[in-house]
């Protein structure tokens, strides 16, 4: 079975952080996310450290939605990463834990009014601006005030990644940004560059997540930067290109997302090659991970309530927890590994699929786990799951949001506490008309 960061096995049990996931079930209870800090932080320097290039200017942007708590803001403050928001709810966390505005990028195709006021305010230091009516919105408030916001638009290169449906954004259709193959879009760029409330810094696209194949991103390169040249000769000056995240991660052992430290370089080596040959540069480079920084740190663990074989013969072990802390099987169909936490090197006799306690037949964490014959009481562990697990978390049935536990040197701390039942009614009302 493959590990993941500072994942070991001692005596048989998986260990995390130097901890052991039994003893972290024993102090914490289960289901459990339990966050390996280390492995969080090497990714973030991974891309950092690797992400640069003599001649062009970088910046790596973390995109919390695939992972945010204040920990987790204070985290990537510490590395000294900039941060990707997309709600006034991710920048309110950002904010509280002490993140400093400047080096937030706002995200977003339906920013509201009072999102945008509160970003304005609060000294957000990009806004990635999706279409034409965020402009209108967004100009209102800046008009009263002297310092010019730096702004970005969202384009869409029309490139299809091979990636689920749901999580490829930029194909012809898609809802984000706006197409290049449009004139329209030359038409509102050349807006925002005159316009003197916005300092227009340049254009972002985002090609999907959970990618595979890096001559997507070449692709998308080489369509951005010829936008980049038809802008320049119109007038319009691009400083920034934003190449957005998706970088795939593996799930399971068949899974082989790209090498990131060479992909890294060669990808600024293209735009170099070709932004050098067009002439477009000075040229800042952005990129927006999310899942890779995060998704192999992440391990739910999860108490084994029993076993049930069907009159079909379909093997089912039920856990403690349910698609309401794992909804990427149903959602996306995405495949996990999944092991017996507290008996890890016994033999895997089975095939079991792994249900929770949703009220769903639907409710399925992991397809196929190959495991030894679970017997009540054992500790299950899925894989991978620091990315859209917790973000994505909801309350169906009314079952508790897990804590976040992160683990790091033979010691472990809660970043979020198990919610109670009180947190589920605390907005609950029960007046009259
Ligand atoms: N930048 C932009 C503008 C994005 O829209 C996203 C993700 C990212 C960066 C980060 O992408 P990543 O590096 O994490 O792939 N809930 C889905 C993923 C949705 C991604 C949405 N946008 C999932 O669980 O697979």
């Amino acid at each position: 079975m493959r590990l993941y960061g500072t994942q070991s096995i001692i005596n048989n049990h998986l260990h995390i952080g130097g901890v052991s996931t039994k003893d972290l079930a024993r102090t914490y209870g289960t289901p459990l996310y339990i966050m390996d800090e280390e492995e969080m932080r090497s990714r973030t320097r991974l891309f950092r450290e690797n992400f640069i290039h003599e001649r062009i200017e970088t910046e790596v942007i973390y995109a919390s939605k695939a992972f945010m708590t204040k920990a987790m803001a204070k985290l990537i403050k510490e590395e000294n990463l900039s941060l990707d928001v997309v709600s006034g709810g991710e920048l309110f966390t950002a904010l509280a834990a002490g993140f400093p505005a400047e080096k937030i990028f706002f995200h977003g195709n339906n920013k509201s009014l009072e999102e945008l006021v509160y970003a304005v305010h609060s000294g957000v230091g990009t806004i990635i601006l999706d279409n034409e009516d965020e402009a209108e919105r967004l100009r209102g408030i800046l008009e009263e005030r002297e310092k010019k916001q730096r702004v970005i638009l969202r384009v869409n290169p029309g490139i299809e990644a091979h990636t689920h449906e749901y999580i490829s954004t930029t194909k012809n259709d898609s809802k984000f940004g706006l197409s290049i193959f449009s004139a329209d879009t030359v038409d509102l760029i050349k807006t925002l560059d005159a316009d003197p409330v916005f300092d227009f810094r340049g254009i972002h696209c985002h090609i999907g997540s959970q990618i595979f194949e890096e001559e997507s991103y070449f692709k998308a390169v080489e369509e951005m930067l010829g936008y980049v040249g038809n802008l320049k000769e119109k007038g319009i000056a691009i400083r920034e290109l934003n190449l957005g995240g998706g970088f795939g991660v593996s799930y399971e052992e068949k899974d082989t997302p790209m090498v990131y430290e060479n992909f890294l370089k060669a990808l600024l080596e293209h735009v170099a090659g070709i932004s050098e040959q067009m002439d477009l540069l000075p040229l800042k480079v952005l990129i927006e991970p999310g899942r890779a920084i995060v998704a192999n740190a992440g391990t739910t663990l999860y108490e084994v309530g029993g076993t049930k074989t069907t009159y079909g013969g379909k093997k089912y072990v039920f856990v403690d927890g349910s698609m309401a802390d794992h909804i990427r099987t149903v959602l996306y169909d995405a495949t996990y590994t999944a092991c017996l936490a507290d008996r890890m090197e016994d033999p895997q006799e089975e095939v079991y699929t792994v249900t929770g306690k949703a009220c769903e037949s639907g409710d399925i964490l992991v397809r196929e786990a190959h495991l030894p014959v679970p017997e009540k009481g054992n500790l299950l562990a899925v894989f991978s799951t620091g990315a859209y697990h917790y973000s994505m978390a909801s309350n169906y049935n009314r079952l508790r949001k897990p804590p976040v536990i992160f683990v790091r040197s033979g010691k472990s701390k809660v970043v979020v506490k198990r919610e109670t039942y009180e947190d589920l009614i605390r907005n609950d009302q029960m007046e009259e008309y």
